[in-house]
């Protein structure tokens, strides 16, 4: 089994998709046996499974880090990262679809020219889409690279994007 490359990070405020976790594990009276269950809405909402996600399932379904890191690894339909250097998740949930999030995903796809759950061909960006990201109330909402941006627009998404084409060299978007 790989080993896990990076520490929990414990410090880290908490993250409003762990809410999405919470409900399932609520729902299954935090049952061991529901950990598949779990980990499927983990990655529907965000988008992968790192090592702080699958930390925080352990702990609460108490079980042991490598037994869920185990399950992750074994089941080829779960992604422990995303395989671009940067990742955009648009939310695809009902509160965010209906706000706009497919003219964001639209617009990305052009741009990029990739499909949703496809990485650019150079690695540099992976486009992903999550369930709900348990920020409805910021409908439509997109994560990019770990961080949770609310209200998003086609234009504010291509925007964030090309931000990081500046700051990061993505050419793929920088001369468009
Ligand atoms: S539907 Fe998008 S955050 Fe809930």
């Amino acid at each position: 089994m790989p080993t896990p490359t990076t520490a929990p990070n414990s410090t880290a405020k908490p993250d409003k998709r762990l809410k999405v976790i919470d409900i399932t594990l609520k729902r299954n009276h935090y049952q061991q046996d529901s950990l598949i269950e779990v980990l499927h809405k983990a990655q529907e909402a965000f988008g992968y499974l790192d090592l702080n996600v699958l930390t925080y399932i352990a702990r609460q379904i108490k079980l042991p880090l490598s037994q869920v890191y185990g399950v992750a690894t074994f089941y080829h339909l779960f992604s422990l990262q995303p395989s671009g250097v940067h990742s955009c998740i648009v939310c695809m949930g009902t509160a965010c679809y209906v706000k706009g999030s497919q003219d964001i995903v639209n617009t990305l796809q052009e741009h990029l020219g990739i499909r949703l759950g496809e990485t650019t061909p150079d690695g540099e960006v992976s486009l992903l889409s999550a369930r709900c990201l348990g920020a409805c109330g910021i409908a439509p909402a997109v994560v990019f690279d770990g961080d949770v941006a609310g209200k998003v627009t086609a234009t504010t998404a291509l925007e964030k994007l090309k931000n990081l084409a500046v700051t990061e060299g993505i050419s793929r978007l920088s001369d468009r």
